[in-house]
């Protein structure tokens, strides 16, 4: 049975990547959006129609007024995990459901279970919201499609060849778009409580094949070379904190060989198929394009 809750929802991480798109998905389906960040002008890259609140994750108090009269919460973590559970107490305290934006560490694919910094904060984010008594539902995506424009579009941009390692590796990329319309949906259909999701793209692509579907996008070839693991290290010095460089070349080394690890659960929430990365790519080639 669905029912709905119509108090508003509070998104945290509502200024990124998937935040921004699920305030824009909740409003959408009519629910009120209490949307989260520590930076009041980016208060003017937010709908006009989200109640704007500022809060910080590493100062627990500081969300108590976001928190009062919410009915659930979209939880995205990037701080230090230090003030999790001051956060998930005052949560607890407060509203009735938590959507946690989280990732697929527990899913038996080599790609997933390369231990990391990253699993272990969102496994400690788990363990503490299941010793609470809020109704819960965790998203895991893996490689989000937007990965692509911090990774390749500059150089594509440049109009150059695209050097990476691991092109053999293979992932299935999940549409950020998808990822945040499972993300509101369970945030307002309460029969999504207890919901464990792994949310992945329709097909599983090496890294090589998807600059080619970039390529198709823009209409013209873009060269793929390899580059050795030592070196994609040394160049993303300063650019990338050393543990996400290690967490990322040990998943690709682990994917190589195997195809990635699909599932239906997008279409099975949804009741649509899951955007594929070429619709990805198609709708997002201008930002590859030169000058963009
Ligand atoms: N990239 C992937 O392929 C992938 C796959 C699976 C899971 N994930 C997970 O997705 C999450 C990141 O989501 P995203 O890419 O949408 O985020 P993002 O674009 O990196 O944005 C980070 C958001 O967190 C907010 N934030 C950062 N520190 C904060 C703090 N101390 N207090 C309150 N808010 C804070 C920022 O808000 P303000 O700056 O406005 O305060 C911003 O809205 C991570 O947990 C990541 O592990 C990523």
């Amino acid at each position: 049975m669905n029912s709905t809750d119509t108090r508003p929802v509070l998104v945290t991480g509502a200024t990124g990547r998937v935040g921004r798109l699920v305030v824009d998905q909740l409003l959408d389906a009519g629910v009120p959006v209490r949307a989260l960040t520590r930076h009041p002008a980016a208060a003017a890259t937010l709908p006009a129609k989200a109640e704007i609140f500022t809060g910080d994750l590493t100062e627990p108090e500081s969300l108590d007024p976001a928190l009062r009269g919410a009915g659930a919460v979209f939880l995205v973590w990037t701080a230090p995990p230090r003030t999790a559970p001051a956060v998930i107490e005052r949560l607890a305290a407060q509203v009735r459901r938590v959507v946690l934006l989280s990732s697929p560490h527990r899913t038996p694919h080599p790609f997933f279970r390369q231990p990391n910094p990253m699993a272990e904060l969102h496994a400690g984010i788990e363990r503490l919201i299941a010793a609470t008594g809020l109704e819960t539902t965790v998203i895991r995506p893996g490689m989000l499609a937007s990965n692509s424009l911090a990774w390749w579009a500059p150089t594509i941009r440049a109009g150059k060849a695209v050097r990476w390692p691991y092109g053999a590796a293979e992932t299935a990329p999940v549409d950020d778009r998808d990822v945040a319309a499972v993300s509101a949906r369970t945030l307002y259909q309460r029969d999504h409580a207890g919901g464990d999701y792994v949310l992945t793209g329709t097909e599983s692509l090496t890294q090589a094949a998807q600059v080619g579907v970039i390529g198709d996008a823009l209409g013209h070839r873009i060269a793929f070379e390899e580059m050795t693991p030592d070196e994609f290290r040394s160049l993303s010095e300063g650019a990338a904190p050393s543990e996400v460089i290690d967490m990322l070349l040990t998943a690709w080394s682990a994917a190589v060989g195997q195809p990635a690890y699909v599932t239906s659960a997008v279409a099975d929430i949804l009741g649509t198929a899951p955007r594929t990365f070429r619709q990805w790519a198609a709708d997002h080639a201008s930002a590859f394009e030169p000058g963009s």
